[in-house]
This record gives C-alpha cells, sequence and structure tokens, in this order.
C-alpha cells in the first residue's frame, strides 16, 4: 500500500460527507453528537484559515484514509456550529432526546476547551486525527501526524499541544513515538485525559 500526504487545502467541499465518515471512526464526543454535526464541523474546519491539517489518500484508489487537524483556537470552531441557529436547535434537540450523555458532556467540554488554549500564543492544538480502520497499524497515522508537525512550523507555531483519553493505547504509543510528552492528566465530565505537548 502506498499513499502520499497533502495539505488540508487540497481537500475538497465534494470531499466533505468522505472526511465527516472518516472521522466517525474516532470515539470522542464530536462522533456521539451524530453525522449531522462531524459534517457541519468540518464545513467549518475548511473555511477556517487558521486551521492547519494535512491529509492521507491511498495513491492506487484516490480514497481518504487519513487526516489530522490543529487549531490555534479550538473554541472558536465549536462555537461556530451555533450559528445557524435554527439548524442548531433542531439537531440538539435530536441529540438530547437520542443521546442525553452527549449533550451532558458538550456542555462540560465547551467550557474545558475554552480555557485550555488560554495563554498559549506560541502553541496550535492537535484535535482530531483518524486513520480508516482498513488502513490502521501501518504508521499511517505517525507519518500524518509528522505531516502536521510541518504544517503548523510552517505556519509559525513553537509548539503543538492537544488532549488523549486515557484509554487510547493507540493513540498515546504513536503520540510517544512522535515526541510528545504527557503534561497533565485531568476529567472533563466523563472523559479522563492526558494533556500533551511536544516542541516543534
Ligand atoms: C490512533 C490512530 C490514529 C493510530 O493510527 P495508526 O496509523 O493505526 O498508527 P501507526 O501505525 O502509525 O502506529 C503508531 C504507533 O502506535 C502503535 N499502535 C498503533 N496501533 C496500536 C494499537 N491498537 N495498540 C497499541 N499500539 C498501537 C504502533 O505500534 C506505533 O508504535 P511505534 O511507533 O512505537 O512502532 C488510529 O488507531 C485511529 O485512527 N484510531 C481512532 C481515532 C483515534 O483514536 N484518534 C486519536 C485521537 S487523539
Amino acid at each position: 500500500m502506498s499513499y502520499t500526504i497533502y495539505p488540508l487545502k487540497e481537500l475538497k467541499t465534494d470531499q466533505l460527507p468522505e472526511i465527516a465518515t472518516l472521522h466517525l471512526g474516532d470515539h470522542g464526543l464530536l462522533t456521539q453528537l451524530g453525522y449531522p454535526f462531524v459534517l457541519r464541523y468540518f464545513e467549518i474546519v475548511l473555511k477556517d484559515n487558521r486551521v492547519v491539517g494535512v491529509i492521507a489518500k491511498d495513491d492506487q484508489n484516490g480514497k481518504l484514509i487519513g487526516y489530522n487537524i490543529a487549531s490555534p483556537e479550538p473554541s472558536s470552531l465549536t462555537s461556530q456550529l451555533t450559528d445557524d441557529k435554527v439548524w442548531f436547535i433542531k439537531e440538539i434537540i435530536k441529540v438530547i432526546f437520542t443521546h442525553p450523555s452527549a449533550f451532558i458532556q458538550l456542555v462540560v467540554s465547551s467550557f474545558t476547551i475554552k480555557s485550555q488554549m488560554e495563554d498559549e500564543a506560541d502553541a496550535i492544538e492537535s484535535l482530531y486525527l483518524t486513520i480508516d480502520e482498513n488502513y490502521r497499524g501501518q504508521k499511517v497515522g505517525r507519518t500524518l501526524q509528522q505531516g502536521l508537525f510541518e504544517e503548523a512550523r510552517k505556519a509559525g507555531y513553537k509548539r503543538i499541544v492537544g488532549s488523549i483519553e486515557t484509554w487510547n493505547e493507540a493513540s498515546i504509543k504513536m503520540c510517544q513515538s512522535n515526541g510528545f510528552v504527557i503534561k497533565t492528566t485531568f476529567r472533563e465530565g466523563k472523559f479522563i485525559r492526558h494533556r500533551i505537548e511536544k516542541i516543534l
């Protein structure tokens, strides 16, 4: 299997459903809110020129097999989910009835996300990294993350930070093998996360 890494700007709007579907392989809060939220989130990501990101495509079939995105202000992305009030109220009511714990977690996490990147002007936060299930364990994640470091350096950042769930051995191994260190461990609602950092 051979693949190529491209900057996120190579992703076209008609590929938004593909990246949103790929994201559903992540077990975090955004996935729990459901596909409409994931799709809307990536629409926002693609329009935000402060987002730094990379995607990986299979050279044989052109399939999107992974991505890693980062932002200096993650809360500015999530807050835009409420811009279209009618859409947001309709979708959040569905979540409240079908998945109430995800709604409660959303409220808790939105406060945590907002406070985390204050006074971190030289840093960018890695938000999501997902590899297609059929391509995992072949170093795509590790290589993609290195591609993100390169893009972040080019954009002038000196540090990259992130949060990973403590049960996620694959993610912890990948981050450590790429030079991240665990700074703290904290609780965010039902999630227990490591706060990680790497000097770029
Ligand atoms: C975490 C994830 C991105 C790793 O991607 P990947 O391409 O499978 O990982 P790689 O093949 O690049 O492996 C990187 C390192 O992690 C280790 N690793 C990968 N999968 C592992 C697993 N299931 N259990 C233990 N270690 C694992 C590898 O051995 C490798 O270690 P090494 O560099 O010391 O040899 C992928 O499993 C995934 O998409 N998971 C779902 C989404 C997710 O959890 N994202 C991370 C959120 S922070």
